[in-house]
Parts: C-alpha cells; sequence; structure tokens
C-alpha cells in the first residue's frame, strides 16, 4: 500500500467537501488505486493543525461545524500560526491541496513547488495570473502542479485538454463557464428580479463568497484565461476582454426567449484572444445550459467538434474534481 500524506490549505466548504470524500471512500481508494491518504496538516485562517501521525478528519470536520474554527480544537492537536508559505517549507507531505480564496497562493504554490512537493489547486487567480510561472517550475521539479477543479468544477475539461488530445490543434473553444450567471439569467426568464435571483444563487452555495465575480465576468474569465493557456499558450487575465451580466435587464432576457434564443455568459478561447460576454444563443444550441451546469464546445483540426457537459459548481462537483488530481497526483509520485 502506498501511503500519500497531504496537506490541505483551506477548510471552508470545499475543504470540508474534499475532506468527506477522503474520509468516506478510503476503502475504495485503497482497493482500486492501492494508495491510503493521510492527511497531515489542515489550515483555515485561524491557524495550522499539524500531525504527522495523520488527523482525524471525522474530529476535525465536527470541531470546524460546531465552532467555526480549527484554532479551538486545542486538546489533542498543536494549532500553528505558520503563514502558509512557512506551512509548505515546515510540514513534510508529498501534496499540497490549495482549496482556498487566496489570490497571492501562487507565491506558496511555487514555494511548494520548489520543496519537490506536488500541489493541487481549485483555486483561479494563481493559474490566471502566474501560468507559464508555476508549470514551468513543476516540470523543471518534476512534480504535478494539477487544477482540474477551477474550471467546470470535476467536469474534466483540463484534463481532457492537458492529456489528451495530444495530436490535435485546437481552433477554438466556445464555453458557458459559469455557474452564478446562468442560474441568475433562467431565474429572470421566469420573472425574478436579479437581486433575488443571486440571493438564490447563494443560498445553493454556487455563487462566490464575494458574488461580484460572478456577475461581473471575473470568475468566467479567469476559468477562459486557463482555458487558453492549456489549449494554446499562456496569457494573463489582464489581457482578456470581459464584460459580465450586470447590465443585462429582464426586458433583454424576455426579448430573447420571444425569438428561441437565451441569454447566457459566453467564454470564446482563440489563439491570442479571450473574450466573455453575455450572449443570445439558441435553445438548442449546446451552449444553453440549465442550472448549475457548465458546456463547452472545443473545435479540433482532427476531430472536429467536440461537447463536453456537466457541473460546474457545487461542493461535492468541486470536491470530484480536487480528489481525482490528489488520486493522479499520487499514482504519479
Ligand atoms: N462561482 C462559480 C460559478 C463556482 O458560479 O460557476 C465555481 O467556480
Amino acid at each position: 500500500m502506498k501511503e500519500i500524506k497531504l496537506s490541505l490549505f483551506g477548510f471552508g466548504n470545499v475543504g470540508k467537501a474534499v475532506s468527506r470524500v477522503l474520509l468516506e471512500k478510503g476503502v475504495f481508494f485503497r482497493e482500486k488505486y492501492g494508495v491510503e491518504f493521510k492527511v497531515v496538516s489542515i489550515a483555515d485562517t485561524s491557524g495550522v493543525v499539524w500531525l504527522p501521525e495523520g488527523i482525524d478528519l471525522r474530529e476535525a470536520l465536527i470541531i470546524r461545524e460546531n465552532f467555526g474554527k480549527l484554532s479551538a480544537w486545542t486538546n489533542d492537536y498543536e494549532v500553528y500560526n505558520f503563514t502558509p508559505d512557512e506551512a509548505v517549507r515546515e510540514i513534510d507531505a508529498d501534496v499540497v491541496i490549495d482549496v482556498t480564496n487566496d489570490r497571492n497562493a501562487w507565491r506558496w504554490h511555487l514555494a511548494a513547488l520548489r520543496e519537490g512537493k506536488g500541489v493541487i489547486t481549485s483555486n483561479k487567480p494563481p493559474l490566471a495570473f502566474h501560468y507559464a510561472e508555476l508549470t514551468k517550475e513543476a516540470e523543471r521539479r518534476d512534480v504535478p502542479y494539477l487544477f482540474e477543479a477551477t474550471v467546470m468544477a470535476g467536469t474534466p475539461v483540463i484534463g481532457l485538454l492537458r492529456e489528451n488530445l495530444l495530436g490535435d490543434a485546437v481552433e477554438r473553444i466556445d464555453a458557458v463557464l459559469n455557474a452564478t450567471t446562468t442560474f441568475i439569467l433562467s431565474r429572470m426568464e421566469v420573472g425574478l428580479n436579479f437581486e433575488d435571483a443571486l440571493r438564490e444563487a447563494q443560498a445553493l452555495g454556487i455563487a462566490e463568497r464575494d458574488p461580484s465575480g460572478d456577475i461581473l465576468g471575473i470568475d468566467a474569465g479567469y476559468k477562459a484565461t486557463i482555458l487558453h493557456c492549456v489549449a494554446f499558450s499562456p496569457v494573463t487575465f489582464d489581457e482578456v476582454r470581459v464584460r459580465g451580466i450586470a447590465e443585462v435587464t429582464p426586458d433583454e432576457v424576455r426579448r430573447a426567449r420571444a425569438k428561441g434564443k437565451t441569454v447566457r455568459l459566453v467564454a470564446t478561447v482563440e489563439r491570442g484572444e479571450v473574450t466573455v460576454e453575455p450572449k443570445e444563443v439558441p435553445l438548442e444550441s449546446p451552449l444553453a445550459v440549465g442550472s448549475h451546469e457548465n458546456a463547452a464546445v472545443i473545435k479540433t483540426d482532427l476531430l472536429g467538434e467536440l461537447l463536453i457537459k456537466g457541473a460546474g459548481a457545487g461542493l461535492k462537483e468541486t470536491a470530484s474534481g480536487v480528489v481525482s488530481d490528489i488520486i493522479k497526483a499520487s499514482l504519479r509520485l
């Protein structure tokens, strides 16, 4: 049995969902892959719990649920005040998992890679601003740097582009990459106003903690940037043209519907050009997704048009991408 030591950063909704999957599917992973996971540290904004022998995830989840922060857990575990940078250097782990919203996490991703640790993340800004630097460092150190859950949650569009279609040249990607805006637009179609629709999306855990990034198209812009990096070449979010749905009126939404169309926030990714903007798409188009779905139509020279469609948000759906990467990294190590 191969034992893999994991160091988890972020114990909010996604961190908890990942922990639940590791806890509940441990036997499945042992039997299917011959891998056993030992979570040696968990960090939230209150501190870092570190136990080289492995943390009891069941207890960690109970503490977090009952007290809202890990630092309340002082009976059996030491709580350290490491910065993430110190933690990735200090803590002996094979794989660092970043499920935080830390915009500056790229610095400690780099530090972890330089320590020879694999890095797995669902955090978009590090990739949207520092893709080239991070992937180059991972290559140089020959360690995995995996980020499936940054785009379309667990729906494996990154794997598809990074590990398959290797002989194809991608020509273009048209995609709906943000679930919150789809949710709001479709609720507007049935007469709900913007604010009420947004509140519903937040209650469902689809919208980001600060939903302005969803509404303004920034979240979709980050994801489209990452798709360009993987399908074509590295770019940064600063090079992307983004217009969100803040100015879309209920009237426009209803008029589109009357024409047999629907308004969706569409990302278009071509070599050297990434745009995100609201567009009318025919109801029969694969981009006319509903609820928390995302879709991407990938056009390549050999295969023609390929459609990948599935959950693009949600907690267990995001955990699916993160855990898949954890297993992928573990099999490589
Ligand atoms: N807030 C995101 C969305 C969730 O609405 O798609 C996952 O990135």
